[in-house]
């Protein structure tokens, strides 16, 4: 799995003239589930949107295993389709009007695959479903399940795709206490299965 290494990293908004991320230097080991916890505002959701290629840096550069991504200096850009990483947003934006199974396969469906391969996808979205234990529910609509099982949907598709690379916003922020525990505790899991380089994001001690 791939190391993400992120040297002088700055971000300031066209829209401000203070830096929402300001020279950040930090290494995820290949195959680390690191956690980065600071208050609300103070940049979190910037560096993921960074990381995975939705926002350009201002300065600095990020690496993520030995290819440089991202440059200001160098002036290089890899989009994000070509990072190889799996983006779990604040707000987990399921698509309502499709069931448990087609938001799982939804990530597969953009690339475009060969009969042979549609037919180990059909697997591989199996495989996942019920590595998070959510097979039962396949046919269900998101509306139709609680938030907790809402969360597990949205990273089956992210690790449907198989990213080197998963960046977790806030994944546990819309679960109360118990739910959280055990959403923990299945992130953990999934790291052991998995073995992802996993950067997760927090304002909160969880
Ligand atoms: N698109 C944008 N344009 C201008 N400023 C922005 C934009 N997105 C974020 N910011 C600002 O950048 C700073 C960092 O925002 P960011 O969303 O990265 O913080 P965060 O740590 O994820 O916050 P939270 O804990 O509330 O999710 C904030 O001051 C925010 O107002
Ligand atoms: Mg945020």
């Amino acid at each position: 799995m791939p190391s993400i290494q992120l040297s002088h990293l700055t971000k300031t908004y066209a829209s401000s003239n203070s830096p929402a991320v300001n020279n950040l230097s930090l290494t995820v080991n290949d195959g680390e589930f690191m956690c980065l916890l600071g208050p609300l505002g103070c940049g979190k959701t910037t560096i993921l949107r960074m990381i995975a290629g939705i926002e350009h840096a201002s300065g600095g550069e990020i690496v993520i295993g030995d290819k440089v991504v991202d440059s200001v200096t160098q002036g290089i850009y890899v989009p994000p389709e070509k990072r190889g990483i799996g983006l779990v947003f604040q707000s987990y934006a399921l698509w309502p009007h499709m069931t448990v199974e087609q938001n799982v396969d939804f990530g597969l469906r953009l690339q475009k695959v060969s009969a042979q391969a549609h037919i180990a996808r059909t697997q591989d979205v199996q495989d996942v479903m019920e590595k998070l234990r959510i097979a039962d529910y396949a046919k269900r609509y998101p509306a139709q399940l609680s938030g907790g099982q809402q969360q597990r949907v949205a990273l089956a598709r992210m690790l449907a795709v198989n990213p080197g690379v998963l960046l977790l916003d806030e994944p546990l922020s819309n679960l109360d206490a118990t739910l959280r525990l055990e959403m923990r505790a299945e992130l953990q899991r999934l790291h052991e299965t998995f073995g992802t380089t996993i950067v997760f994001v927090s304002h909160d001690q969880w």
